[in-house]
């Protein structure tokens, strides 16, 4: 376990921006998972933090993987290229699932030597998986509903109900196998009735291409956005994995393999950030903070994740509502407007912030010249 005494230390001796990855509660998340999940394949989602060393704990814990771009791809890569070829075949076609429905011609071309599963929910991208990568299996990804998800995907990805199995019918007309289906009920879903509707979407989906003579489906990709526990509004994963469970078993035979794509479930709780304080000002009467880590770094989640972490300090006294500014000098560098911090921080105290493992690091960027947090990883 971290606690803040440990988090300290590893400020003292590192220095700040510290972005900190427990890879006991990477384990623990994974293994909480497949107990609730039994009948599920985790596919680890690598976007959610690719760093090389998470990938490698969840590869030696068994996790198979859903890589978005060949950069993911060869990060997993690595920890496979030594087997043997046959062995490692099986391996990528076993434990890899390409899972951006649109590719690059170069992408597709460089894959199709893998044999992977790659994802699709469209005609264009049928002829493009035709042309450059003939070996791939197919998985049709579908629109569900994405509602009360903290971020929507299904604007952007997935085939309407209505032409999913048009799809399917113009793959295998071309030569390609659809192996089965994909969703995705957004991420950070904690409106559990997502999965009971993309389910039953699924299972209709299934019976349709069945009776339009298709019949070479064997595998259902129920995607990610299983929330991580962020604040008390959360329920327990438990319960969505019951409901999952008692769905899967009343809609799905025992001969479907089904497969999850987990992202921020898996990292989210591991990740820490501790950052130091740089400056501080009062604004309009409002006590203001700035600090050495901010949105276009660590804290990048408060914008491309629709995401707000809180901040807290090492020191204790009476507290007020903050501002807290990342180090930038641009206005849209805002960790917070209001954070409930000690009144009497001083320039070089640290915060720090939990549960901050997805979306996070691995959205950083080197804007204004200021480099992304170093990363010290404990418990390897
Ligand atoms: C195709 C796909 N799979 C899996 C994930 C991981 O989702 P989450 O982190 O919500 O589990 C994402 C996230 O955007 C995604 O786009």
């Amino acid at each position: 376990m971290i606690n803040r005494r440990l988090l300290k230390k590893l400020a003292e001796q590192n220095g700040t921006p510290l972005f900190v990855v427990d890879h006991d509660q990477l384990r623990r998340n994974y293994s909480q998972f497949k107990r609730y999940l039994p009948r599920v394949q985790a596919y680890y989602a690598v976007k959610a933090n690719s760093d090389p060393a998470i990938v490698k704990t969840f590869y030696e814990a068994g996790a198979s993987f859903d890589v978005a771009s060949m950069p993911e791809f060869r990060i997993v890569y690595e920890y496979i290229k030594d087997m043997p070829d046959k062995e490692r075949q099986a391996w990528i076609w076993d434990k890899i699932i390409y899972a951006n429905p649109t590719k690059a011609e170069a992408t597709l071309q460089e894959l199709n030597q893998y044999k992977p599963l790659v994802t699709y929910d469209n005609y264009e991208e049928i002829k493009k998986i035709k042309r450059h990568a003939p070996l791939a299996g197919l998985a049709l990804r579908i629109k569900v509903p994405n509602t009360g998800a903290m971020v929507e995907l299904s604007s952007k990805f997935g085939a309407a109900p209505g032409e999913a199995v048009d799809l399917i019918l113009a793959a295998d007309k071309a030569g390609l196998v659809v192996e089965g289906l994909s969703f995705h009920v957004g991420s950070q879903t904690t409106n559990f009735q997502n999965y009971v509707a993309a389910l039953e979407l699924a299972a209709n989906l299934f019976k349709e291409a069945k009776d339009r003579g298709y019949t070479k489906m064997n595998l259902l990709d129920i995607g990610g956005g299983f929330p991580a526990p962020y604040d008390d509004s959360v329920k327990p994963f438990r319960n969505l994995a019951a409901l999952i469970n008692r769905e899967l078993g009343r809609l799905f035979p025992k001969n479907i393999q089904i497969l999850a794509e987990p992202g921020r479930f898996m990292v989210a709780t591991a990740g820490y950030a501790v950052s130091k304080i740089l400056g501080k000002a009062v604004r309009d009467g409002k006590l203001c903070y700035y600090i050495d880590d901010g949105v276009y770094h660590t804290f990048s989640g408060v914008i491309f994740d629709h995401c707000h972490y809180h901040l807290k300090a090492f020191k204790r006294g009476p507290t007020q509502i903050c501002s807290v500014f990342g180090p930038t000098c641009d206005a849209l560098d805002v960790v917070s407007m209001a954070e409930q911090l000690p009144s009497d921080l001083k320039l070089g105290d640290l915060l720090y912030s939990e549960n901050i493992g997805a979306y996070s690091h691995a959205s950083s960027t080197w804007f204004n010249g200021f480099a992304p947090a170093k990363v010290v990883h404990v418990n390897q």
